[in-house]
């Protein structure tokens, strides 16, 4: 039986429960994290806690256990369901209470954590997959790592219902990032991802590729690019804990130089891989 943590205790998941009166059920008021393991090993996590704490800070969630005590949670997640190559996610939410939107006066955070599979270094759609480009119809904190997810759902859900693998969002012809995924391109052998502020989240997988980037003697700039410019690129790829470096092959209907993994893109991919498999070796 698979075992998550809740609240101060490991479980079976099966009998894990939370109240129909927590506020992240009824106002997604909460913040969430989740980091990838290989070798049956956490990567990034000091990363991942402190953009967690700085989530919960930005919403005026109490911090109730160190980065540290988060780690080992995780840690022993992977440890005790046997999961070698896969993501364990965390959740925080602001807790149980009366239903008022306000926060309440005294109230517990609910918290908890759990482990899954997923193969990373076979990922079946390292091939590259297709994106759809569609609005961004979130709120303007999309800095905070928040599980109010309904934008990013429905989104995914049109990509999903048209045969892409991901959402490409955009304000205005102008592009954010992905559903739950750092955009990046590459044009006259020079790659663009869009510069941190409140618009996009501050993705760990993204400030990896950067170093990752610069360390291969590549030419980076924080800059936005359109969805135009997107589609007329040599190169694109998205990055996060659950994907690593993905090649994006086509945009809507709009193949991406030949429609095949651009050198670049493939280059930090087995970089990634590399630092990734260094770091969590036994
Ligand atoms: N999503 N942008 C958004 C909107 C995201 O949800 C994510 C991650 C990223 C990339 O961040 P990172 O490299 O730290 O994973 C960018 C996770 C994987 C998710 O929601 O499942």
């Amino acid at each position: 039986m698979p075992v998550c943590w809740l609240n101060g205790a490991f479980v079976d998941e099966h009998e894990a429960t939370v109240s129909i009166f927590d506020r992240g059920l009824l106002f997604g008021d909460g913040v969430y994290e989740v980091a990838a393991v290989l070798n049956g090993r956490l990567l990034d996590a000091d990363r991942h806690l402190s953009r967690l704490t700085r989530s919960m800070h930005e919403i005026a969630l109490p911090v109730m256990q160190s980065e540290a005590e988060w780690i080992e949670i995780m840690q022993s997640l992977a440890t005790q369901n046997g999961v070698e190559e896969g993501l364990v996610y965390l959740q925080v939410t602001r807790g149980v209470a009366e239903r008022d939107f306000p926060f309440p006066p005294a109230v517990t955070p609910t918290m908890f954590a759990y482990a899954r599979r997923k193969r990373l270094s076979d990922d079946p759609n390292a091939g590259g997959v297709r994106l759809l480009t569609v609005p961004d119809i979130r709120w303007v904190r999309r800095d905070i790592k928040s599980t109010s997810l309904l934008a990013q759902v429905l989104s995914k859900q049109t990509a999903r219902a048209n045969g892409a693998f991901e959402a490409l969002m955009h304000d205005d012809g102008v592009v954010t990032e992905g559903g739950a995924s750092t955009i990046w391109i590459v044009r006259g052998g020079v790659l663009y991802t869009r510069p941190l502020s409140r618009d996009v989240l501050a993705g760990i997988t993204r400030d990896v590729t950067l170093a990752l980037a610069g360390e291969a003697g590549f030419v980076v700039r924080e800059r936005a690019f359109t969805v135009a410019q997107a589609h007329a690129a040599t190169e694109c790829f998205l990055t996060s804990a659950t994907s690593f470096v993905l090649p994006v092959t086509t945009i809507d209907e709009t193949p991406i130089a030949d429609g095949a993994p651009g050198a670049i893109t493939r280059a930090l991919r087995t970089a990634y891989f590399a630092r990734g498999l260094s770091l969590t070796s036994r």
